[in-house]
C-alpha cells in the first residue's frame, strides 16, 4: 500500500514468522508471553488480512501489527484484539506504528468488524480513537490495568452490546 510516509506496509507471509518474533521479544522484552492479552490468543489463528508488517532493507522487518477474534460475555459478541503492534527500536517515531493502525482499522471496518480492543497507552492509541473502557464494563482472563484497556468502535454503539468475560472466539461455546 502507498502513503506519504517513506514505508509501506505489507501484508505478513508464513516465512516472516522468526523475525516478527524477534521483533517482538526486542521490544516487549522475553517476559511479553506472561501478559493476560497472550491469554486471549492461545489457540487463535490472526484474522486473515489484518496482519500487515513494514520491512527496511537495512534491518528487516521493523514493524507489525496483527488482531485475533474475541467472543464476550454470555452473548458472545464478537470483537477483535489489537496487538501486539511493534516498532524496531531503531525506527520508533517515524510513523510506522501509527501508519500500520490506521490502514488496518480502515481494512477492518471494510471487512465488517465493529468493535477493538486493546492493552496499552492511551496516551498514544488515542491518536487513532482508542478510549479507556468503561471500568467494570469487560473483564480479561488475568489482571489488567483498567486504564489500559481501551476500544475503539468501527461501528457505532458496538460498545454498548459488548459486557462481560473477553474470551477468545473459539472459547465461545455459544
Ligand atoms: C509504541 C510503539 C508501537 C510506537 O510506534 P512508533 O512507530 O514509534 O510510533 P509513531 O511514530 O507512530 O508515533 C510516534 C508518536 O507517538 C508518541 N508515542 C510513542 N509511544 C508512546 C506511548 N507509549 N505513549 C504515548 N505516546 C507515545 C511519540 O512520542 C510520538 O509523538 P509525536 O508525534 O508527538 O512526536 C513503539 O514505540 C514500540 O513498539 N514500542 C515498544 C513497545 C511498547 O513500548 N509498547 C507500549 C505501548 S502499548
Amino acid at each position: 500500500m502507498t502513503s506519504s510516509l517513506p514505508f509501506a506496509t505489507s501484508q505478513v507471509l508464513l516465512s516472516d514468522d522468526d523475525a516478527i518474533e524477534h521483533l517482538l521479544d526486542l521490544s516487549f522484552g522475553p517476559t511479553r508471553r506472561s501478559k493476560t492479552s497472550y491469554r486471549l490468543r492461545e489457540g487463535s489463528t490472526a484474522v486473515r488480512g489484518l496482519s500487515l508488517l513494514v520491512r527496511d532493507s537495512a534491518l528487516g522487518v521493523v514493524g507489525a501489527i496483527s488482531y485475533w477474534p474475541l467472543a464476550i460475555g454470555a452473548r458472545g459478541t464478537r470483537a477483535l484484539l489489537l496487538g501486539p503492534l511493534a516498532v524496531h527500536p531503531e525506527r520508533q517515531n517515524l510513523g510506522i506504528g501509527l501508519l500500520l493502525m490506521r490502514e488496518t482499522l480502515a481494512a477492518a471496518k471494510i471487512l465488517g468488524h465493529k468493535l477493538v480492543l486493546l492493552v496499552g497507552d492511551a496516551p498514544y492509541y488515542g491518536r487513532v480513537g482508542f478510549s479507556q473502557v468503561p471500568e467494570g464494563q469487560l473483564l480479561m482472563p488475568g489482571p489488567v490495568d483498567a486504564k489500559r484497556l481501551l476500544y475503539v468502535e468501527l461501528v457505532p454503539g458496538a460498545l454498548a452490546e459488548a459486557q462481560g468475560l473477553m474470551m477468545a472466539a473459539h472459547q465461545f461455546a455459544g
